[in-house]
């Protein structure tokens, strides 16, 4: 079942954690990395454990770039729960790092867990100079200003823009908060391997817009004690997303047509990409 594919590799990047953030110094900031990055269906990380799997590389080589984008998604939702962002207190189910701690420790956790997803993807264990350059230029491209950064500057304008942004101007909002991510994290398996990922990135874009829409969708229609985050919080915030745009039935529609075409754009793979099919469908069925 894929939940337990899911599981099983969410416990492998748990694992490389441990080893990775265990010998650091007794500080509240390293601490509070450990704690962000606790927890969470470590989904991105999993499409670069699957996508890797896809092309015969190492899970020895593939764990690395795979601790690594979950350290830099840990550190995107650290700095999300901000009182300057979204001003959340509950994350993963438990309070979040400014909260346990306080607002310096939290910027500063989340700043630490960016550049050590960096480290993470140009270690020597990951593969060839060539596929580790790649790695790491890919990264800082879909999390920075053209990609996370940019979908949250967005998101944070669209608070109080004026009128209500058009499909094309939340596409673009959805595509970077949270479609870069997912799409560096698909392509990973491609890249390590030398080959070409245009395939997986065309999966992951689809993916990723759906993945969004279902975290919209949970927002107005989940369960807070299930998702482990305040919900019901989005409308008020004046949020801009394909639920508030669209309506809920609608948004749900175009979420399971964004699915159908992620798993068409797998056709070339044949039955070795049943694990990515899954995890589309996954993603709209989620309720955490
Ligand atoms: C939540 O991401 C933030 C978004 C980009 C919508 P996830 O739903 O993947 O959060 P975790 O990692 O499982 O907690
Ligand atoms: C967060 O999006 C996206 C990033 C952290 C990049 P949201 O603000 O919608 O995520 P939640 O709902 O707080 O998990
Ligand atoms: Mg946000
Ligand atoms: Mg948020
Ligand atoms: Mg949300």
């Amino acid at each position: 079942m894929f939940q337990d594919i899911l599981a099983r590799d969410a416990a492998r990047i748990q694992k490389q954690f441990d080893l990775v953030l265990g010998g650091l110094d007794d500080l509240d900031v390293t601490h509070a990395m450990a704690y962000a990055t606790e927890g969470g269906k470590r989904l991105r990380g999993f499409l670069v454990l699957e996508s890797a799997r896809l092309h015969g590389v190492d899970p020895a080589q593939a764990i690395w770039p795979a601790t690594g984008i979950e350290a830099l998604h840990a550190y995107s939702l650290v700095h999300d729960d901000l009182p300057c962002m979204d001003d959340d207190d509950l994350r993963r189910g438990r309070p979040t790092v400014h909260v346990k701690w306080d607002e310096g420790t939290a910027v500063l956790a989340g700043d630490a867990l960016q550049t050590l997803a960096f480290e993470l993807c140009a270690r020597p264990e990951v593969g060839s100079a060539e596929a580790r350059a790649e790695l790491v230029l890919t990264l800082a491209k879909a999390s920075g200003v053209q990609g996370m950064v940019l979908g949250q500057a967005l998101d944070i304008a669209a608070e109080t823009a004026k009128s209500p942004l058009s499909l094309d101007q939340i596409t673009r909002l959805q595509a970077g908060k949270t479609g870069a991510l997912i799409e560096w994290s698909a392509c990973a398996g491609a890249r390590l391997a030398g080959a070409d990922p245009e395939p997986l990135r065309r999966y992951a874009r689809d993916l990723g817009l759906a993945f969004q829409i279902a975290d919209d969708i949970l927002d107005i229609e989940g369960d807070a004690a299930i998702a482990g985050k305040r919900l019901q919080k989005d409308t008020e915030a004046g949020k801009a997303t394909f639920v508030s745009l669209l309506g809920l039935d609608t948004a749900k529609s175009r979420a399971a047509e964004l699915v159908d075409r992620a798993c068409d754009a797998l056709e070339g793979y044949g039955s070795t990409a049943e694990t990515l099919k899954d995890a589309a469908r996954f993603v709209i069925a989620r309720d955490s």
